[in-house]
Order: structure tokens, then sequence, then C-alpha cells
């Protein structure tokens, strides 16, 4: 490997939220990745930063190349850049299109267990959270097609959320079933955000379908959220992308984010994102390696030494989606169980819908030593 995803950074006492944890506990919790980011990003910010003058930036035609060129190489689809639009953050992006859309009270629809942030963006704007639970069968997550028709019939529902892949489970959604939600959406005249946050983190040789790629009608009813703030470990520059090729909800976005001043970038998110897409894919590609041997290793670990648990087998994203109904006492205790008594900070599956009471989630894009101690220590708390 060119690059090393081995070497420790201590990240207590820098601010970190995911290292805001006690002396004794190892965090493995919220999405974020304890490796440096690529060199070339770094060195690229160190440009702008020698050069002293932090003022106003701008977004750069560069930066709709670097967007449009990558999802062309690496997700075979092209994307028109006058429909994409700057956005500081994916999660306060679907906060205000939440609000362009939406009126109070009315129904936002989500697939859980899914990303906790989605369930309090949608209260904290007052709308009501309508649940379209996945089916949890044999060990893997589906949706449940028929009760999204029946769901998005409803007159109070004019958008969704789509998880694309889907945090937690770490689902990689097929074609066919992003086809049928497009179908269902604009028989009922409702728009799907599809949060494509981690689409470049699948497995190695697992592609995802960019939701308004699949057929004519995705690119009518969608809205797509991109970034490269997972894949890159750049949450911290606030740098994403939203894309809608319909013009009239492009034009409404756009209004949207102006009134929520959020099409104004930080010194570093343009040059940040500009640079991982034209330059860091190689480092890309280490990373997941890195990650999927990660995963094996968890995978037979726990396989082979705590039975009472079982992996849900996902093809993207760096968490790890734990059934632990079968542990002894309190399943849904157990991640606040497993903090105290072993110092080990997963997500407990709660926080993700009452469907993930029963599961933890945990994040494995750490040095492998790190990962062997965060192991032995869910062992412990399994005993
Ligand atoms: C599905 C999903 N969407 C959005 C975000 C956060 O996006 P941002 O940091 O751009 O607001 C996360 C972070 O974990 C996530 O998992």
């Amino acid at each position: 490997m060119k690059y090393d995803f081995d070497t420790l950074t201590h990240r207590r006492g820098t601010d970190s939220l995911k290292w805001n944890v006690k002396d004794n506990e190892l965090p493995m919790w919220v999405a974020d990745m304890d490796f440096k980011a690529a060199p070339e990003i770094l060195e690229a910010i160190r440009e702008r930063l020698d050069h002293g003058i932090l003022g106003y930036p701008v977004i750069e035609d560069r930066w709709y190349d670097a967007y449009t060129g990558w999802w062309e190489m690496r997700h075979g689809f092209k994307m028109n850049k006058d429909s994409l639009i700057f956005c500081a953050g994916v999660i306060p992006a679907i906060s205000s299109m939440i609000r362009t859309f939406t009126s109070p009270g009315a129904n936002v629809l989500i697939q859980p267990p899914v990303y906790n942030a989605f369930f309090g963006l949608i209260k904290d704007n007052k709308r009501l959270v309508q649940e379209s639970p996945l089916i949890y069968r044999n060990g893997n997550y589906e949706m449940d097609l028929s009760d999204l028709d029946r769901k998005m019939a409803d007159p109070a529902t004019k958008l969704m959320i789509l998880c694309n892949p889907h945090n937690p489970t770490g689902n990689i959604w097929g074609k066919e079933e992003l086809c049928t939600v497009g179908e269902f959406a604009k028989k009922h005249g409702v728009t799907v955000i599809s949060d494509e946050i981690h689409c470049d983190l699948t497995e190695p040789g697992k592609a995802y379908y960019p939701f308004a790629s699949v057929s004519d009608t995705c690119a009518q009813v969608g809205i797509s959220c991109i970034a490269p703030t997972k894949a890159f470990n750049l949450a911290g520059l606030k740098s994403a992308a939203v894309y809608a090729s319909d013009p009239d909800l492009n034009e409404k976005i756009r209004e949207g984010f102006r009134a929520d001043e959020l099409s104004e970038p930080n010194a570093f998110a343009g040059i940040a994102a500009i640079t991982a897409f034209e330059k860091c894919g190689g480092w890309l590609d280490e990373l997941r390696e890195y990650v999927s041997e990660n995963r094996r290793t968890a995978d037979e670990y726990i396989r082979s030494n705590i039975p009472d648990i079982k992996v849900v087998r996902g093809e993207a994203t760096y968490l790890m989606w734990l059934d632990v109904s079968q542990v002894k006492g309190d399943p849904a205790g157990f991640g606040a169980y497993l903090r105290k008594k072993t110092g080990l900070f997963v997500s407990p599956g709660h926080i993700f819908g009452q469907q993930g009471r029963n599961f933890l989630r945990m994040n494995i894009a750490c040095p492998s030593s790190v990962l062997t101690d965060g192991l032995s220590r869910l062992k412990k708390g399994a005993e």
C-alpha cells in the first residue's frame, strides 16, 4: 500500500466529537474515520493556508468539473453541471429542503432503521416522521415496497428521504427497487431526496446506483445529496452538493439555500472537494481495501468468539450493524452496559428507530490495532 492507514493518530484533546470521551473509553460510534485525510488534500489546504488570506471564496468552475468528472468516471452517471448546487453539508441541505418542499405538520417518509439525524431533522422542522420500516429477513434487509406504496399514497406525504447506500445497515439498493421507488413517487406526487453521502465507500468491486441515474422517472422526482466528506474524512469542512435535474425542483432548492445562507463555502470547502475528486482516487481505493479487511477481521472474530452476536453483512459504509438480540440480559440496554463495563462506545441501535433496538452500530474505520482492541472489549461485554 502506498498510503498508511495503520498509524494511530491520537485525537483526544483535538476538539473531536468522536473522541470527547473518558480516558478508558474507546469511541467507535459517529461516522468519522480515525485516518488522516489524503496527503494530497492536506497539501492543497496547506497551500491555501500559507497564502495567508482567508477572505470570502467562490465556487470555481473546477469544482463543478471535479464532481461531474468523478460521478461519470466512478459511477457511470453523467450529471449536468448547471444542475449541481454547492451546500455547506448534507444535513443542513436536507433540513432546508424539508422546509422548501413540505409545510409544518406534513409527513416526511423514511425507512428505519435509518440514520438517526433524519428523525431530528424532521421533528425540529415541526414535520411528522412517517416510517416505512425495512424488512429484516434471514439476516438481510430489504425495502417493504407495498408498504412504501401505501405510505406514499397518504395525501400528507410529499417528501421521502432515501438513504442510498443505507446507513446503518450498509445495504446497497438495487436498480430495480430504486426504479420502483421512483415509480411510486411519481404516481403519488412525492419528491425523493436520495442521501448518497456513503456512495464512495462500497466494498471493493461493488457499485452503487445513483438514484437519479436508474430511470428518467427517478431523475424527474429525485434530488441527490453527494459529498466527498464521508469517503475522504472531511466532515469538519462542511462541503457537499445537491443535484436536481428537474428545473423546477432545482430552482426551489436554490431559493431555499439562499434564504438559509447555505450556498456560501468556507475557505477550504471547495479546494478540498476538488482535490479529493481530481487526485485522490488511489487513496480512496486503498482505504476501501483497508476497511474491507477490517470488516473481514471483525466478521471472523465475532463469528468465532462471540456467537451471541450476529453481523449483518453490509456491502457499503464503514459501519457494522450487529444483531445483539441473543446476548444475555437486556439486548436493548447492551450498548450502555458495554460502555460502562468495557469502555467500548458504539452507537446503540435504538437511535436509528425502534426497529434497531436490539442492534449496535460499530464504526470500523480505524487502524487495525484499534479494531482489535474494540473487538476484545465487545467480547468482554458479551461474556
Ligand atoms: C446518511 C448520512 N447523511 C448525512 C450525514 C452527515 O452529512 P453532513 O456532515 O454533510 O451534514 C451522515 C453522517 O454520518 C450520514 O451518515
